[in-house]
C-alpha cells in the first residue's frame, strides 16, 4: 500500500511504499534497504543542510574525476571496506579453498604468456625474489593447464602503468600455465608498499580522517582452471609496515606469505641466482565450480 505524505517519523517507509509498481523486485527491495538505511543515518547525524550540500559536491567531484583510466568510485567503495565486503559476500570459499581479495585497479588484460621460471621484471630493478608454488584442488591434488595472470608493483611502489616510458610496457606481468604437477615458479623483485591513487577526491577524505593512503607489498594472481571457481587475491608479505592497515582492508591472515633471504650460495646457484635473493613459497587451493 503506498503511503500518502512524508513525515519525518515515517520517512523511509513514505518513499519505499511509493516503489511498490517497480517492473524489478530486486532492484525495489535493495532501494528499499538503502532508503531505511539512508534516513537512518541522516536522522542519527541530524545532519544540515550544508552538510548535505557538501556530500553532494564530494560526490559530485568524485565522478567528474572518474573516466576510462580513472575509477574514482571504486576507489572509495575500496577505501570504506564495502568491495571487501561484497566480494566475502558474493566469492564466499568452501572450507579448505583460498581466499580472495580486492582486484584493484591495475589489472591490465594481454600481459605476456611466459614459460615457467621466466623473470617478469624486465628492467632488472630490486631485489631478485623467487616465486613459486602449487594449484591444487580442495582434496590436495595438484591442477594442470591452471592459468595464472601475475602483476605487482616495482621496489618503489610504482605499477608499469602508473610509469609509461620509465619502466617497460608489461614490467611485473605474466601469464603461467600449470603442468600435470600443478607447479608455477617464475621470478621477479620484491615488492614495496605503494600509495593508492590519493590525488583525488578518495585522497582528500582518507587525510580528512588522518588515515594513510598505504597498501603493504603485495602480488597479484589472478586464477582460472576449468571446473573451478576464478580466484582474484594476493599474497603479502608479513613483515611490511603497512600490513595492519591496508588503505583497503585487503589482508587476510591465510594471504601472508614468507620472504624468506636465501644467503647461502649453493642454494642460489641451483636456484639460478649469483647472490641473495627472496624465496616466496605459497599454494593455492580452487574452490570447485
Ligand atoms: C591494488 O592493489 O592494486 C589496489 C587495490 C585497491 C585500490 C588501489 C590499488
Ligand atoms: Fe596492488
Amino acid at each position: 500500500m503506498e503511503k500518502g505524505y512524508f513525515t519525518t517519523e515515517d520517512s523511509a517507509e513514505v518513499v519505499a511504499s511509493r516503489n511498490v509498481h517497480a517492473n524489478d523486485a530486486r532492484l525495489r527491495d535493495c532501494m528499499g534497504v538503502l532508503v531505511k538505511h539512508l534516513h537512518a543515518a541522516v536522522k542519527e547525524m541530524n545532519l544540515t543542510q550544508d552538510e548535505w550540500m557538501k556530500g553532494i559536491a564530494f560526490l559530485t567531484q568524485t565522478g567528474q574525476i572518474c573516466d576510462d583510466w580513472r575509477q574514482e568510485f571504486i576507489l572509495l567503495s575500496d577505501v570504506l571496506g564495502v568491495s571487501m565486503l561484497v566480494d566475502a559476500l558474493d566469492n564466499a570459499k568452501p572450507q579448505g579453498a583460498s581466499e580472495g581479495t580486492v582486484l584493484g585497479p591495475f589489472h591490465v588484460t594481454g600481459a605476456p604468456e611466459l614459460a615457467m621460471g621466466a623473470d617478469i621484471c624486465l628492467d632488472k630493478k630490486g631485489e631478485p625474489m623467487l616465486v613459486r608454488g602449487r594449484i591444487l584442488d580442495i582434496d590436495g591434488n595438484p591442477i594442470a593447464n591452471a592459468k595464472l595472470d601475475v602483476w605487482q608493483a616495482n621496489d618503489e611502489g610504482f605499477y608499469d602503468v602508473q610509469q609509461k616510458g620509465i619502466q617497460p610496457d608489461y614490467n611485473l606481468r605474466g601469464v603461467f600455465k600449470t603442468g600435470p604437477d600443478g607447479q608455477y615458479w617464475f621470478r621477479a623483485v620484491k615488492p614495496k608498499y605503494y600509495p593508492i591513487p590519493h590525488d583525488g577526491t578518495v585522497g582528500k577524505l582518507l587525510q580528512a580522517l588522518g588515515r594513510h593512503p598505504y597498501r603493504p607489498a603485495h602480488l597479484h594472481y589472478i586464477i582460472e582452471a576449468d571446473g573451478y571457481q576464478r580466484l582474484v587475491t594476493h599474497i603479502f608479505d608479513p613483515d611490511d609496515p603497512y600490513i595492519h592497515s591496508d588503505a583497503v582492508f585487503g589482508v587476510k591472515e591465510s594471504l601472508m606469505a614468507d620472504f624468506k633471504l636465501i644467503e647461502d650460495p649453493e642454494r642460489q646457484r641451483d636456484a639460478g641466482f649469483d647472490g641473495p635473493y627472496y624465496d616466496v613459497e605459497h599454494d593455492f587451493v580452487l574452490a570447485p565450480a
